[in-house]
């Protein structure tokens, strides 16, 4: 299984991974990205059939920002950094 999360730090509003991964992450107001299913926890697993999804979000990231792990990342973008 794989885990996501946005560092909101870096994220600068590009709208890349809503394009490629809808069901994945959402903006806020000022459109800085966040993992919606575990509102940016990074604690609930993305199902299989997301998994193209999220990994196109993922490589298309210009900053970098979007995180996955095998691991659950606990709220804590950088705990595998
Ligand atoms: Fe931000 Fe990267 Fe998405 S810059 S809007 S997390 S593609």
């Amino acid at each position: 299984a794989s885990y996501t999360i946005v560092e909101k730090d870096t994220c600068i509003a590009c709208g890349a991974c809503g394009s490629a991964a809808p069901n994945i992450f959402d903006y806020d107001d000022e459109g800085i990205a966040s993992a919606i299913l575990d509102g940016n926890m990074g604690i609930i697993a993305i199902t299989a059939d997301l998994e193209d999804d999220l990994m196109d979000a993922f490589e298309g990231c210009p900053t970098d920002s979007i995180r996955v792990s095998e691991e659950p990342f606990e709220g804590n973008p950088n705990k595998f950094e």
